[in-house]
């Protein structure tokens, strides 16, 4: 049954020319009470700024939700979109095809870690998650290592919220309510270590060490079990955790010798976030599967990727030709609105050189997070490319509340940061100005100082 609409929400529904109340929308990772009491409600966007229904601008701090990298509505990439409603509006993608979906596919395999040439479409990351599980997993069989079942995920991984992702991801609220999970799952210890590590720029020094973690797993369950291990190269809603140096080199080695696929999940550091294309170049280090979504259609269509080295992609290539080779795919695998979307992203990151600002802003990026320090409850920065993360002390008794607290005070100052625990998370999109970084870092200092 519908509750009256307040006074606010039919100011909202107002604004956006819409009535509606609040009762019918079951909100995904929100604190729906929360939310419907005072609604933060955002009516459009442009640029480095949403506006929200009351008119007030705010800037992203977060690319939306990692994902805006070009920054909001573009008008090449809103154009493409339009264009590709008006001209086709789907186009089954089972035992058909659709020239942009080539064409896409291609455009990330030339901008992905070279022998990654090989581009299976899905519709979000969790989605590629999952394909690229299964895929480590036929990838094996098909090979004739058929007890290679075993997937490694990492402890405060996140890979999205579908089971095979929940069961290799290590954050346990994500995990707690459902059940026993998928079987045959194990994980290596995390690389949090703020005793070594605290305020690090850039890579910590500290911790190559607890990729030998993977050891441990290999003796308990021998190699011959294990498929393959999944990690973000820098993990993203856990809170920021940047691989110590030489950790992720260590990881691709101990692969290397026991024949475990290595798969990187790039969902939030694909398309440019850390600097390069993809994370693994800007760590020197080619996994065998990257998956990847966000970034790639700058949020504007859904559509997440698994991109396979060309052997993983050959060794199902045999039988009769007549046959499917890999029994999986979705709907709207390769929709063509997420295609045109993308290409005319990558067109955009192509022509601005966005992949690689990151890089060139990374340096006032990180002064401008770290000066920071000192400011009330700040236990921790940590900084990449244009991803930032500053770790609070938790409020005795109430976990995760200091950093709600401060990411309300700053939307109320015109700033959209994301928390996730104690801990805020920038990564603003990748045409942001150094005065845009300065507003962020600014705004956030006032907020801490104001929830002391
Ligand atoms: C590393 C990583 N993997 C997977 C996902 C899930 O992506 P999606 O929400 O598109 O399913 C995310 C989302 O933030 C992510 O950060």
């Amino acid at each position: 049954m519908n509750k009256p609409v307040d006074p606010a929400l039919m100011q909202a529904a107002e604004a956006t020319g819409s009535r509606f109340t609040m009762d019918a929308h079951w909100m995904p990772f929100t604190a729906n009470r929360q939310f419907k009491k005072a609604p933060r409600l955002l009516a459009r966007a442009s640029g480095m700024h949403y506006w929200d229904v009351d008119g007030r601008q705010v800037l992203d701090a977060v690319a939306g939700l990692w994902c805006v990298n070009a920054g909001h509505n573009r008008p090449r990439i809103v154009k493409a979109i339009q264009d590709q409603a008006a001209e086709m509006d789907f186009a089954p993608a089972f035992q058909m095809g659709h020239p942009k979906a080539f064409e896409l596919a291609e455009r990330v395999a030339a901008i992905a870690p070279a022998g990654l040439n090989r581009v299976f479409f899905t519709n979000s990351g969790s989605e590629a998650v999952e394909t690229a599980l299964k895929m480590a997993i036929a990838y094996h069989r098909v090979r004739g290592e058929g007890s290679r079942t075993r997937l490694i995920g990492r402890e405060r991984g996140y890979h999205g919220v579908n089971f095979g992702g929940i069961s290799v991801g290590g954050i346990v609220a994500n995990r707690k309510h459902f059940g026993s999970l998928l079987a045959g799952v194990d994980h290596i210890r995390h690389t949090h270590e703020p005793a070594r590590n605290a305020f690090s720029r850039g890579q910590p020094t500290n911790g190559a060490e607890l990729a030998d973690d993977l050891e441990r797993l290999v003796a308990l369950h021998d190699a011959s079990t294990i498929a393959a291990v999944i990690v973000e190269p820098v993990a993203g809603s856990t809170g920021v955790l940047i691989p110590p140096q030489g950790y992720l080199q260590r990881l691709r080695e101990i692969c290397d010798r026991h024949g475990i696929l290595l798969i990187f999940d790039e969902v939030i550091t694909g398309f440019g976030r850390t600097g390069s294309a993809f994370a693994a170049q800007t760590f020197g280090v080619t996994p065998d599967l990257i998956t990847c979504a966000k970034g790639i259609t700058s949020g504007t269509v859904p559509m997440g990727a698994v991109i396979a080295k060309q052997a993983i992609h050959d060794v199902f290539m045999n039988g009769p030709e007549h046959l499917i080779e890999f029994f999986h795919g979705y709907t709207y695998s390769a929709h063509p609105l997420a295609c045109a979307a993308g290409i005319a992203t990558l067109d955009t990151y192509a022509d601005e050189g966005l992949l690689t600002r990151a890089k060139e802003l990374e340096g006032h990026f990180a002064d401008a997070v770290h000066s920071l320090k000192g400011e009330p409850n700040v236990i921790d920065i940590r900084n990449l490319g244009l991803i930032g993360g500053i770790e609070l002390a938790p409020i005795a008794n109430q976990p995760t509340k200091r950093a709600f607290d401060i990411f309300l005070d700053c939307w109320k100052q015109g700033v959209l940061v994301r928390t996730t625990g104690d801990i805020v998370a920038l990564s603003p999109p990748l045409i942001v100005e150094k005065g845009q970084i300065d507003q962020i870092v600014d705004t956030l200092r006032g907020a801490i100082r104001r929830a002391a």
